[in-house]
């Protein structure tokens, strides 16, 4: 499945010098690939992570639209929408998520739970602790965990459904180094199973894995390297 963005916009009301709304993003064009990695990169206050809203489904954008395959997300009923989402789309939130009255493992296997029926998906989610190290503390609360923890344990959950496109907001924001070096192995290891795989990200490790880095600038979007590059030399 193809993810895309065409010209899409996100106009919030803000009074400014000149005028009492602006762009938070301006005509953003993007295709999420099956088995690619696409990199966002850009300073705070840029437009990220309400980009990744608008191609998660989140957050309707002002002009434009987003396409699954043939489908517009947007045309959708909220039912449908969200229906949709849940099967296809795993997202990474920026900040701390965790449903408190839930354990760690709980917490994991939620998605699957509630998206699929499908009641043996333990097996799936030991993995995916093993992976994300957060194994030895799946009865845990998410109040008991550290921010990095907590963070593991997001990109755990949205990967439990085996979604075709992930989104991550700066999946890597509050690991060490060898956390982070586990996270992008976990990216490119399910990218390499087909999914598309979306990241926003301060971090130069993560760069190396990329296949194409955008860079997001004042609600901008042009891309800095990648194979769409090749082509572009020509012109
Ligand atoms: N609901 C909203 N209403 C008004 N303005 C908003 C809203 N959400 C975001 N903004 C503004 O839109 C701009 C882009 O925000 P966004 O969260 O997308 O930035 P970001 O690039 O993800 O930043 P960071 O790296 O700090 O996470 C910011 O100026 C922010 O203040
Ligand atoms: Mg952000």
């Amino acid at each position: 499945m193809i993810l895309r963005a065409e010209n899409i916009s996100k106009k919030y009301m803000r009074k400014t010098r000149e005028s009492n709304f602006f762009y938070a993003v301006k005509q953003a064009e993007l295709s999420l690939e099956p088995g690619k990695i696409t990199e966002i990169i850009g300073r705070s206050g840029s437009g990220k992570t309400t980009l990744l809203n608008m191609l998660a489904g989140l957050l309707a954008p002002s002009e434009g639209k987003v396409y699954l395959d043939d489908q517009d997300l947007y045309a959708l009923s909220d039912k449908e929408l969200s229906r949709l989402r849940n099967r296809t789309i795993g997202v990474v939130p920026q900040g701390q998520t965790g449903l408190d009255s839930l354990t760690v493992l709980e917490n994991v296997m939620l998605p699957r739970l509630l998206y699929e029926k499908d009641p043996d998906c333990s097996k799936k989610a030991w993995t995916l602790l093993e992976k994300m190290h957060i194994k030895e503390i799946a009865d845990a609360w998410p109040r008991e965990l550290s921010g990095g923890e907590l963070r593991r344990l997001a990109i755990a959950r949205a990967m439990i459904t085996e979604p075709c496109v992930i989104l991550a907001d700066e999946p890597t924001g509050d690991l060490d180094d060898e956390n982070t070096a586990a996270v992008l192995a976990l990216f490119k290891e399910i990218a390499e199973e087909g999914t598309a795989v979306l990241m926003v990200t301060h971090e130069a490790g993560a760069r190396q894995y990329a296949d194409y880095i955008y860079r997001m600038d004042g609600g901008s979007l042009s891309q800095v390297s990648g194979e769409a590059r090749i082509e572009d030399i020509g012109k």
